[in-house]
C-alpha cells in the first residue's frame, strides 16, 4: 500500500499561498489537497479556479516533477466549477454526490477534460450512489468532519465507513484512491489507515505547526 499525504492549503496562510504550496512539498507532500467552498452548499468561502490555476506552477517538487492537485470542490452546482477548475490545473477533482442533481454527468464532466474524478461523502451520507457509479470513479474521499472548516473533531463513525468503502473498492479489483478528510493528526492517522484508507488530508495538524517536515514526517512513521 503505498499511502499519500494530502495537506490542505484550507489552514495555510492565504497570504503566502505559493510559498506555502512550495514549503508543505519541500516538507514531504505527496499532493496538494484545495478545499473549495462557496457559501452556499456549506457556510464558508474559500478560492476558486483563479487561484488553483495561479497556484499550479508553484505544485512541483525540487527536481521539477508535478505534485498532484487535489481539488476537493463543496460547491452547489457541481459541473461549470468542475469544467473550470479542470481547465486550471486540478489533476482530481472530487465533489459531493447530494450536491450534484446528476452525479454520472458531473463524473463525465470531470473525466471528459482527462482529469481524474471522485466522489466526497459526509459523516451522515449513504455510500449507495457508488452501486452505480463506482466503476466510473477513481478516489472516493470519506469526510470525519463535516465540510466547511478546518480544525475540527475526528468522527469516529467514519471508520466503519471507511471499511465499508474499502470493501466496494476490493469488490471491483479496480485502483481507487481511498481518501480520509478532517481531524486527522499524527495521533489517530494508523486508525484511519487500518480501517482501510491509503490517501490522509490534513490541514491544521500541518500548517498548525512551526516545522511541517517534523508533522509529515511523524505521520509516515506511524502508517510504517
Ligand atoms: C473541511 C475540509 C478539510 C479541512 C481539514 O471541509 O474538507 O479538507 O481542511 O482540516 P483539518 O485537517 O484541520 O480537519
Ligand atoms: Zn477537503
Amino acid at each position: 500500500m503505498t499511502f499519500r499525504i494530502a495537506p490542505s492549503i484550507l489552514s495555510a496562510d492565504f497570504a503566502r499561498l505559493g510559498e506555502e504550496v512550495k514549503n508543505v512539498i519541500a516538507a514531504g507532500a505527496d499532493w496538494i489537497h484545495f478545499d473549495v467552498m462557496d457559501n452556499h452548499y456549506v457556510p464558508n468561502l474559500t478560492f476558486g479556479p483563479m487561484v488553483c490555476q495561479a497556484l499550479k506552477p508553484h505544485a512541483k517538487r525540487a527536481d521539477g516533477t508535478a505534485v498532484p492537485v487535489d481539488v476537493h470542490l463543496m460547491v452547489q452546482p457541481v459541473d461549470a466549477l468542475a469544467a473550470a477548475f479542470a481547465d486550471a490545473g486540478a489533476d482530481l477533482i472530487s465533489f459531493h454526490p447530494d450536491a450534484s442533481h446528476h452525479v454520472h454527468r458531473s463524473i463525465q464532466v470531470i473525466k471528459s477534460k482527462g482529469v481524474k474524478a471522485g466522489l466526497v461523502f459526509n459523516p451522515a451520507e449513504e455510500l449507495d450512489v457508488l452501486d452505480w457509479v463506482i466503476d466510473d470513479i477513481d478516489l472516493i474521499l470519506i469526510m470525519s468532519v463535516n465540510p466547511g472548516f478546518g480544525g475540527q473533531s475526528f468522527i469516529d463513525s467514519a471508520l466503519r465507513k471507511t471499511e465499508a468503502v474499502r470493501k466496494r473498492i476490493e469488490a471491483t479489483g479496480r485502483d481507487i484512491r481511498l481518501e480520509v478528510d478532517g481531524g486527522i493528526k499524527i495521533d489517530n492517522i494508523r486508525r484511519v489507515a487500518d480501517a482501510g484508507a491509503d490517501t490522509f488530508v490534513a490541514g491544521s495538524a500541518i500548517f498548525g505547526k512551526p516545522d511541517y517536515k517534523t508533522v509529515i514526517d511523524a505521520m509516515r512513521f506511524a502508517l510504517a
